[in-house]
């Protein structure tokens, strides 16, 4: 369907995107909005917020979860009867604070990737290296993707990720499609091909970026290059595991100690929806994808699948490894 055949396009998205993009337009510049847009575009943007002038100055500021808590532990053991080293990359991030946690909850060797090794250091804490060993990287630079980084890596969980609407967090050319497709092409190209699983955060809708209402949510080209880089993923002939998240709800978290974003619950929304197709619209708790990449690790049948995946209101299946086998097989039928 064409951009310009609903007179309200906003009213054609889901709640939950429409609360996204409200979000955005009301904090950010129309120059940055429209630097890379064109004039019919800017023009849709301006309608979906009913005619008002965007003219606020400060650039996006992510909900933030803040707490002054500190580290109270860290581990130095590692669970012996698991032979896994899991390589995080975007470990900083909303999705990635709770990876990290849960993989040091259940003493499961680690390694981060990521560009800030201080910030890590102070949302982890500091572990023996065996435990947890931090690299520098930007994804968006081959060169920082040094072969020694993934020596001996058995698994990795990428969810790394910007923001779909210009914001601070693009500063220095940290777009979208530097980030979810030439980072992704970058770190997948870099892997060796040994590695036992390689799982992907992406986002439901990239399959329908070009229709109603996810073009509105790819207005710059999130969408598109999330594909892009699933696409890659799927080409790579890397055994991998995908997960399109719907809206993320809970965080992003700073400064958490580790038992905080261990407690993060997923209010009355513990239940979990998994889908195949790209057919699901909705949100889906930080804590429930973080849970789905860990226990997608462990579960052979989905090594090659790609999955969406949504939070509803109900009981949840926690960290128990047979409902989630049940959910991800589910999903295949559905
Ligand atoms: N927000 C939503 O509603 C939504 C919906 C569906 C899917 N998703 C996707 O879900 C994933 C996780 O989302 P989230 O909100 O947890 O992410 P987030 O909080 O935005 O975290 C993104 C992570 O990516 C890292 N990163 C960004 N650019 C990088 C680069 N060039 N090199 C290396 N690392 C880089 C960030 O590191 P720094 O700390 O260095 O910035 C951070 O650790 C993302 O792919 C996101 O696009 C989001």
């Amino acid at each position: 369907m064409a951009l310009n055949l609903h007179p309200k396009p906003v009213y054609l998205l889901p709640t939950s995107m429409e609360i996204t993009l409200k979000r955005h337009m009301r904090r950010t510049p129309i120059h940055i909005l429209s630097h890379k847009l064109s004039a019919s575009r800017v023009s849709l943007l301006q309608r979906c917020c009913n005619g008002r002038r965007l003219s606020v100055v400060h650039a996006v500021k992510e909900e933030q979860m803040q707490s002054s808590a500190t580290i109270e532990s860290q581990t130095s053991e590692t669970n012996p009867s698991s032979s896994k080293l899991v390589l995080v990359v975007g470990g900083t991030g909303g999705v990635g604070q709770l990876i990290v946690a849960s993989l040091l909850q259940r003493k499961i060797k680690s390694r981060l990737l990521l560009r800030d090794p201080a910030k890590a250091k102070s949302l982890f804490g500091v572990h023996d290296e065996n435990v947890l060993k931090i690299w520098k990287g930007d994804t968006r630079n081959p060169g920082d993707l040094d072969p020694t980084i993934f020596e001996g890596v058995t698994h990795i969980i990428c969810c790394t990720g910007t923001t779909a609407f210009p914001s601070r967090r693009w500063e220095g050319d940290n777009t979208p499609e530097r980030v979810d497709w030439e980072g992704v092409r970058n770190l997948v190209s870099a892997l060796p091909q040994n590695v036992q699983r390689f799982v992907l955060v992406s986002s439901v809708g990239v399959t329908k970026f070009n229709a109603l209402p996810w073009s509105i949510m790819n207005l710059f080209g999130v969408l598109k290059f999330k594909k892009m880089g699933e696409d890659f993923i799927q080409k790579s002939g890397l055994p991998f595991t995908i997960i399109r998240a719907g809206r993320l709800t809970g965080g992003p978290y700073t400064s958490y100690d580790l038992n905080t974003l261990l407690k993060a619950t997923a209010g009355k929304r513990r239940a979990v929806v998994v889908r195949q197709g790209d057919k699901l619209i909705g949100e889906v708790s930080r804590l429930v994808v973080a849970e789905a990449c860990m226990q997608a690790l462990d579960i052979e049948f989905t090594e090659g699948q790609i999955y969406e995946i949504n939070s509803i209101e109900g009981e949840g299946p926690g960290e128990d490894p047979e409902k989630w086998r049940e959910l991800f097989k589910a999903a295949e039928t559905n």
